[in-house]
């Protein structure tokens, strides 16, 4: 299986189960106890999956990437969102490498194929203190399935499968995301230089955007990103406001 696999640490080391509650969940538990950095967890079920703010992930059983990697990065806490960041641009390449499909990115984790969602990032972090633990970085990537099976998602979603009209190699996908995970890594593991090859696919810069964070919501101009996904928002009153990735869950 790991033929094809071009990686120096992400993904070497591999926990597979057929069915788990939640990847996520598995992985924080491996986490703990200092698995391997680059550790991939992956699940062809996921009985709990879960998205951001609260929401289920759902995925047909066997068709789709249900993962979680494990690292251990020199960041502080607040920069964890840098991960979320590095795994939605690793999609976004995986994707178009493998399937030709053209992919743009969502603030602040949305992968979109044909203006719908095909994927998405779940960071979650162990925190003692100051110091950032480990952090887990989740990903659903909708893959062989066709969106009359998930009924409830078909205005808003779809897979890779529906978009190309044909199935798609799961391991050739998989080997290509992990390569551009390893490779936003960074030669510090601080993963620093993903800013610019994020905000590049972000097709929330330059248009105007509404953010919901917590009960309120904000209108504005999308102007800028910087080097944690913090969004820069111009007002209608010309005044400048920052929503990060982490306010808005
Ligand atoms: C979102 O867009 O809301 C984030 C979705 C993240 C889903 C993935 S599937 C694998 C991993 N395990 C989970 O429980 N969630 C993430």
């Amino acid at each position: 299986m790991l033929a094809g696999l071009r990686t120096q640490f992400v993904a070497r080391n591999i926990v597979s189960k057929p069915q788990v509650d939640s990847t996520n969940e598995l992985a924080k538990r491996l986490a703990a106890r200092r698995v391997p950095e680059g550790t991939l967890v992956i699940a062809e079920e996921q009985r709990a999956g879960k998205g951001r703010r609260g929401r289920r992930w759902l995925a047909p059983p066997g068709t789709s990437l249900l993962m979680s990697y494990i690292f251990y990065p020199r960041l502080e806490p607040r920069e964890a969102t840098r991960l979320t960041m590095a795994a939605s641009w690793a999609a976004a390449e995986a994707i178009e490498q493998v399937t030709g499909l053209e992919v743009r990115l969502k603030w602040p984790n949305d992968i979109l194929v044909q203006g719908k969602k095909a994927g998405g990032v779940l960071t979650e972090t162990g925190i003692t203190g100051e110091r950032l633990d480990y952090a887990v970085v989740g990903i659903g990537l909708n893959v062989n399935f066709h969106m009359a099976d998930l009924p409830e998602l078909a205005d808003t979603a779809t897979s890779l499968m529906e978009a190309l009209g044909g199935s798609v190699s799961r391991l050739e996908l998989l080997w290509a995301f992990s390569s551009h995970l390893e490779e936003a890594y960074g030669s510090e593991g601080d993963f620093s230089g993903i800013q610019s090859k994020w905000a590049a696919r972000l097709e929330t810069l330059g248009k105007p955007v509404q953010i919901d964070v917590g009960d309120r919501k904000i209108n504005g101009l999308a102007e800028a990103v910087d080097e944690n996904g913090a969004l820069q928002l111009r007002t209608a009153d010309d005044s400048r406001i920052v929503v990060s990735i982490g306010e808005v869950s």
